[in-house]
């Protein structure tokens, strides 16, 4: 069995799994009332709470897997990217079990947790993984496309500026929506019928031809016609419906205008799958949209549970599965904010 820890950010959480890839459980605590009243996370609180909550969480998921400490052959740790002293929480926990109960210890690639998620099941062994897949990780910090070949991961774009879910939430927090802001914006462009041509959002392009990522163009478009418009939370509730739709709406349009431009560019033979993840892959369009843009492209698409598609320590411990090499001394693993 596989314990995984995962605390890069706003959830504290622990997996365990069996060597097929079921997940026997997945707890998260979720911090996001305590960060609310700040309209974004605060590093310091996410480090306290996840100190607080880690070994309660590992303990009662043993429990619930009916498992003792003797079961447990691996542990698995987001070492990065994420809050430097929220990871150090979870790696650190992580270290001194491993050491104390010699065990080995995997530092995983918060990022390559997302990319492997969609392969999870909610029931029984994983789905087998594809010799390749394109996956599209959509995150509050993150928004990349990669090409995923015998488990090496090349990253074929980025963002210039924002993230996707980052533009979510700054915009939500703007109109005085609670963090986070994508659920937020997600339940009020489905209220009702919408009137599509009251705002416009261009699509930003740049000269080259990049396939990059750039929302901060969006995100002040959007601020401006919020405040022209008095678009708020507590306003007219119509106003606020068309604002939310069509601007989820803009920052979906980009990201599949640069899925478009990335596969335009792949050489033949491309890959025969794709995959969405991150918490943004949460949200309903998103995922309409891909299943519709595989299916033309005749594809086949993967698409996560959404309990596996914001950050939870199955998607950590699974993709400490599909590496080769355990770390067997745990004082090698460091925690790093950053990751290149
Ligand atoms: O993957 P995640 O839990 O954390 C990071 O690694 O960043 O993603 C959190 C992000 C937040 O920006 C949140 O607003 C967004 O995912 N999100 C959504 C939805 N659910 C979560 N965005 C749009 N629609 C949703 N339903
Ligand atoms: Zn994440």
């Amino acid at each position: 069995m596989l314990l995984a820890i995962e605390t890069s950010c706003d959830e504290t959480s622990v997996a365990v799994l069996d060597r097929d890839g079921s997940v026997r459980v997945n707890l998260i605590a979720s911090q996001i009332e305590r960060h609310q009243p700040f309209g974004g996370v605060v590093p310091e609180i996410a480090s306290r709470e996840h100190l607080q909550h880690l070994f309660p969480l590992i303990t009662r998921a043993l429990g619930d897997a009916k498992l003792g400490w003797s079961d447990v052959d691996r542990i698995a740790v987001t070492a990065g990217p994420g809050l430097i002293g929220a990871l150090l929480v979870g790696v650190a926990g992580a270290q001194g079990l491993a050491y104390g109960l010699d065990l080995p210890l995997i530092p995983v690639n918060h990022l390559e947790g997302h990319i492997f998620s969609a392969y999870l099941q909610r029931e029984g062994p994983s789905i087998p993984l594809p010799e390749r897949f394109l996956s599209l990780v959509i995150s509050g910090g993150h928004s990349s496309i990669y090409d995923v070949r015998d488990g090496v991961i090349t990253m074929l774009n980025r963002t210039r500026d924002d993230a996707i879910g980052e533009t979510f939430d700054k915009v939500a927090k703007f109109i005085g929506l609670p963090y986070p802001g994508g659920p937020q914006i997600e339940k009020y462009a489905n209220a009702g019928h919408i009137d599509r041509k009251r705002f416009h959002f261009p699509m930003p392009q740049f000269n080259e031809k990049s396939a990059d990522f750039s929302y901060s163009g969006i995100k002040a478009g959007a601020i401006r016609l919020a405040r022209e418009h008095n678009i708020s939370a507590t306003g007219d509730p119509q106003l606020l419906a068309d604002f939310c739709a069509t601007f989820q709406e803009a920052l979906i349009d980009q990201l599949f205008d640069r899925l478009d431009t990335i596969w335009s560019q792949l050489d033949a033979p491309k890959p025969a799958e794709v995959a969405l993840a991150g918490g943004v892959a949460a949200n309903g369009s998103v995922r309409q949209r891909i299943v519709d843009w595989g299916r033309q492209h005749d594809l086949i698409v993967r698409v996560p549970e959404k309990r596996y598609c914001t950050d939870n320590a199955a998607m950590i411990g699974f993709a400490a599965m599909q590496k080769r090499e355990a770390v067997t001394d745990p004082r090698r693993v460091a925690a790093r904010s950053r990751v290149q």
